[in-house]
């Protein structure tokens, strides 16, 4: 093991927190054991195991040198912690291995990543930074050897990019070819995505833009992202600088997603409208993979770039969100909760048929870490909420305006909670709102209608949340299914 590397294990190693004793920390969402972690790297199945990496800063609870942290899983919910994976120790990523995806091939796993150098750090008056595509191998899924002829992909030779940002590539096999896009910029205001095919994964041919911006789509599509998914080609990504517009793009950065069709001789990618995954205030950088079982299974990070994290005064700070499946309904990509998360379900309290007027609890609904499963009748009530109150006079509130079409979370009185209120607009069929959320320490993720709209967001409660209903006039609970879910630590 190099030293770099070895630091960073013997650190994680003396310094890992003991979880179950920190009150924001997940018991069932993968997290570091300690420091900072951003965007979700290299997912894919290798040896009969789920491979999970992510952007990782072991030394400290902000952004710092990247390197990879690691954790595998058999059933994408207990997630194990294993060694960490890279760290920035070649010329050639000496301040970050960033985000990059992974694909198992003859019998090896690969990684590739983007190696960034930082050029401020040591002459402010030249162009900021040098990205470069790099790849490492490893036999076992846990050690990794970066290869010799470190990078495979330059922008040299390539007078389509703009600017140094040249980075998060994503790899996957097609037919008898490798391809990998990788996130750039077409312009100072418009991002685009380039595509690169190879028959080694070595050796990388550029193919050219496969997509680029139009309008308001951002200056810079961080972590592209790709998959065939109920037969359409769907692309994943997450730009920077998309502007507000109404109810949409209130994050600092979006991630969404495209649904085309991808022509591999020209390169070209026909598609549809951008459109968000999740209308949360904590949603970017999602990966997919695809599962042995032919499921295309999404994670992101629970998150938001530059805001507070009341969780680092604990000494972490970031999570993923809980795998997700994804499909395509109409001319959108919906997510639903993995089959799998259901091993979580401990205690069930069930009430099926049960009117709401005004307030309404049942007993037992309370904890920190649970799942709501229900589905409400709004025939007769023009609004509904969910209440997430505790004792502490906070509140994270999930409710539907039926007048207007639009699902609110609002996480303005909740706490040291960020300040802020998402909304999105879902139309009810026969008057029927659907619901499946997960609770889990300092974060609430929403599922709606099946998936259609998601909701994710972090909230910092100081005490366990008691589910409290509310109608402005009859919502008739169809069913409500509270389970208390197990930790996984
Ligand atoms: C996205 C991102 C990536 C980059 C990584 C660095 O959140 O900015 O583009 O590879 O984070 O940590």
């Amino acid at each position: 093991m190099n030293t770099m590397l070895q630091k960073a294990n013997v650190y994680v190693e003396k310094n890992a927190l003991n979880r179950k004793e920190l009150k924001w920390y997940p018991s069932y969402h993968s997290a570091a054991p300690v420091g900072w972690i951003n965007d979700p790297n290299g997912m894919c199945c290798f040896d009969g195991k789920y491979h999970l990496f992510y952007q990782y800063h072991p030394y400290g609870v902000t952004w710092g040198p990247m390197h990879w942290g690691h954790v595998t899983s058999t059933d994408m919910v207990n997630w194990k912690d294993e060694a960490v994976a890279l760290a920035p120790d070649m010329e050639y990523d000496k301040n970050g291995c960033f985000s990059g995806s992974a694909i198992a091939h003859d019998g090896k796993m690969y990684l590739l990543y983007t190696g960034h150098v930082d050029l401020k750090q040591e002459k402010p008056e030249d162009k900021d930074r040098i990205e470069t595509q790099c790849l490492a191998v490893s036999e076992d899924g846990i050690n990794f050897e970066k290869i010799e002829k470190n990078p495979v992909m330059t922008l040299e030779n390539i007078d389509y990019a703009f600017g140094g940002h040249f980075r998060d590539p994503k790899v996957w096999k097609h037919e008898d070819m490798f391809y990998t896009i990788v996130g750039s910029q077409k312009d100072e205001v418009t991002g685009q995505v380039l595509l690169f095919s190879s028959k080694d994964m070595v050796n990388w041919q550029p193919v050219g833009v496969m997509a680029s911006g139009e309008g308001n789509q951002g200056f810079m599509w961080e972590c592209p992202n790709f998959a065939e998914v109920d037969g359409k080609d769907v692309m994943v990504f997450s730009p920077q600088g998309v502007n507000p517009e109404g109810r949409r793009f209130l994050n600092k950065h979006q991630s969404g997603f495209f649904v085309g069709k991808l022509n591999y001789e020209t390169g070209k990618y026909e598609h549809g409208k951008f459109d968000m995954l999740d209308y949360g205030s904590d949603f970017y950088a999602p990966q997919i993979m695809n599962t042995p079982d032919g499921r295309v299974v999404m994670i992101g990070w629970l998150d938001m770039w530059d805001r507070d994290y009341p969780e680092q005064e604990e000494g972490w700070a970031g999570m993923m969100t809980i795998p997700r499946e994804l499909h395509i309904k109409g001319d959108k990509v919906v997510s639903t909760p993995v089959k799998e998360m259901e091993i979580l379900r401990n205690e069930h309290i069930e009430v099926s048929s049960v009117e709401v007027k005004a307030e309404k609890q049942f007993a037992g609904m309370t904890g920190t870490a649970f799942e709501l499963v229900l589905e409400a009748d709004m025939a007769n009530a023009d609004e509904f909420s969910i209440k997430l109150e505790t004792l502490a006079n906070e509140e994270a509130v999930l409710s539907y305006d039926k007048k207007i079409g639009v699902l609110t979370m609002d996480c303005s009185n909740c706490g040291t909670t960020p300040k802020n209120k998402r909304e999105v607009e879902i139309a009810l069929t026969d008057n029927k709102l659907k619901l499946d959320i997960f609770v889990d320490k300092s974060s609430v993720e929403a599922f709606i209608n099946d998936g259609e709209r998601v909701m994710s967001a972090r909230v910092y409660p100081m005490k366990p949340f008691n589910v409290v209903f509310e109608s402005d006039g009859t919502t008739v609970l169809n069913n409500a299914d509270f389970y208390t879910l197990n930790s996984i630590y």
